[in-house]
């Protein structure tokens, strides 16, 4: 059985730059010079501000601890940073709980410092993406204090989603519908009315209709990019706006509408597109124009949409998280999602781990979760491993888990697209499942108790060296306990030893930069249901085996491997990146 010249099932993709070119699903891309377009491919690390590095040993993670680890990110290879919320905020959600979008919270830093942080990653190279929540402001934000002060009806309400209660004095919520995080979904206020919150209640949902709200977010997009930000995550971008006419629908009722036509009352609607159509003239405003990725938890067809270059750009793309370490399920989400990001123009995203799953390592490690994938907000998440409950650890596999986790990062990053990495996943880095109840934070194991434990498992900080205090985090106890397994999961513990997962990412992401051209790939044929492998262009052959028995890689130089090369045998449950 040979690898060569077989089967090419799936060409997708389009140029990177240069001249017009017509892919095969035949839509132009127009000719775009490289500043441009660096997001196109780029390797983009997500890093979650409080848990990063810790500079002034107050346990909480700070804009000074970020640009002291610039040497860090630029040994690691990658090609933005994306930042979560560092905004003023309560933490009522790890900071989604947007107080003032135009400010650092003072916690974590002050604006000079965000400007020396860009300043600093820019010299290295470095693009910065900031998050937008856009859906629901903190209920400390100025507006929502003043709506609470206003009469019911009063412009300063009609910022965000109140109504009047049901029953004779009002005191039932207007609908039964449950948030996202567990519980009701309408918080009652002092005057009686109620407000919508999709999330917690301290995140009170601002009314799109408004066109207040409108310009005030652009406000903030240009607030940002005046100060250097190079892109945009845009949170919940698929739930801005609604549909909320009366009578509402009930509860059951909502989740019986269809969430892919466009017309559901809260998700996914056509009419969000109008306002990153706006969003977009004032990207394009700016030279490079400012770029958006989408989160936006929808049906696959629905996402070009987002990822379009009139809309947001780029679109998270999820149904590699939800699916298990299998070869059948990751071929058929990459030839989808090619084709999806060619029908948009844009390039594919690929996500493995982000702060709100559990990580990789903990999820490849784990019998397979027993909820399946469902059409709701909910089952999708939980699918993705929102909810850990049902995942027992005693049950957990850490070397497997790991080690299918470096072959799919493996395979991640050899894939045309741009490739999502959550801080701490280049260490190998599981979930941290044992945090006692008193010291979690996270809003979704307060309101499902005994259910869900919650996503603060992947947002401790991270371990820097073997010891000290905070394992290097910073020079105080970290804001969430670190496990003593941390140690060996180090920074320290891993650099310069041959084999350690943070040196197989530091290899492939310096490959990848010089091995990355057309974002096009090509399957070819392996004998082996459970052996896939793609081509890309230019010689660049990657195997990945997610079976257990050996597979003989074909002739060329092996480059990286997640997993020990022996007689040119391929082990099981690892990705090798061969050039031909
Ligand atoms: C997004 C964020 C998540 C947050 C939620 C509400 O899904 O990724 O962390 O809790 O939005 O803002
Ligand atoms: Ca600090």
């Amino acid at each position: 059985m040979t690898l060569a010249q077989q089967a090419s099932t799936q060409q997708a993709g389009t140029q990177q730059s240069g001249t017009h070119h017509a892919d095969l699903q035949g839509a132009v891309v127009a000719p775009t010079d490289s500043a441009a377009t660096w997001w196109r491919q780029a390797a983009v690390y997500q890093i979650y501000p409080r848990s990063f590095a810790d500079a002034n040993g107050d346990g909480i993670g700070d804009l000074q601890g970020i640009i002291s680890r610039v040497p860090y990110l630029t040994e690691l290879g990658i090609d933005a940073v994306w930042l979560s919320p560092f905004y003023p905020s309560a933490l009522a959600d790890g900071g989604y709980d947007v107080a003032d979008y135009r400010d650092v919270d003072p916690r974590i830093g002050t604006l000079e410092e965000f400007d020396a942080m860009v300043a600093a990653l820019h010299g290295e190279g470095i693009k910065v993406v900031v998050d937008i929540v856009p859906n629901h402001s903190s209920n400390d934000h100025v507006w929502f204090q003043e709506a609470l002060a206003a009469a019911p009806g009063s412009p300063a309400r009609e910022r965000y989603i109140f109504r009047d209660g049901k029953g004779p004095d009002g005191s039932e919520p207007p609908t039964d519908w449950q948030s996202i995080f567990g519980g009701p979904a309408w918080t009652r206020v002092a005057d009686g009315q109620w407000y919508l919150h999709l999330f917690a209640p301290e995140q009170p949902d601002f009314n799109w209709a408004n066109p207040e709200v409108r310009d005030d977010f652009l406000e903030t997009l240009r607030f940002w990019s005046d100060r250097g930000v190079d892109g945009f995550r845009i949170d919940v971008a698929h739930a801005l706006t609604k549909d909320l006419t009366d009578p509402l629908p009930s509860r059951a009722e909502l989740d019986s509408i269809p969430r892919g036509g466009g017309e559901h009352p809260i998700w996914d609607r056509d009419d969000v597109h109008e306002i990153y159509a706006e969003w977009r003239k004032v990207f394009d405003s700016y030279d490079p124009p400012r770029t958006a990725v989408a989160e936006a938890w929808v049906e696959r067809h629905r996402r070009p949409r987002y990822a379009s270059a009139e809309g947001l750009g780029q679109a998270f793309e999820f149904d590699l998280l939800t699916q298990a370490f299998d070869a059948a399920a990751f071929k058929e989400v990459v030839v989808d999602s090619l084709a999806l990001a060619a029908e948009s123009g844009s390039s594919s995203t690929w996500v493995l781990s982000n702060h709100d799953v559990v990580r990789h390592a903990t999820r490849y490690g784990l019998p397979p979760l027993p909820t399946g994938v469902g059409s709701t907000e909910q089952d999708m998440k939980q699918g993705a491993g929102w909810v850990l409950a049902g995942a027992p650890e005693d049950q957990l596999d850490r070397s497997r888990g790991e080690r299918r986790a470096r072959a799919a990062s493996l395979f991640e990053l050899a894939l045309p697209g741009s490739a999502y990495l959550y801080q701490g996943e280049e260490l190998g880095l599981h979930e941290v499942g044992d945090i006692p109840d008193e010291a979690r934070q996270d809003p979704t194991f307060f309101r499902n108790p005994g259910v869900d434990k919650g996503r603060d498992g992947c947002r401790v900080p991270l371990p820097w060296t073997r010891s000290g205090s905070s394992y290097g985090f910073g020079d105080g106890d970290a804001h969430l306990p670190q496990p003593d397994w941390f140690a060996d999961y180090s920074v320290e513990a891993e650099s310069g030893v041959p084999g350690s997962t943070l040196e197989m990412y530091r290899t492939a992401l310096r490959l990848r930069r010089e091995l990355q051209t057309e974002e096009r790939l090509e399957w070819v044929a392996t004998g082996r249901e459970d052996v896939l492998a793609f081509r890309r262009p230019g010689g660049w052959l990657t195997v990945t085996n997610f079976g257990a028995a050996p597979f003989p890689l074909p002739a060329g130089e092996v480059l990286v491997a997640s997993g020990p090369v022996a007689d040119g045998a391929l082990p099981g449950e690892s990705t090798a990146w061969v050039r031909q």
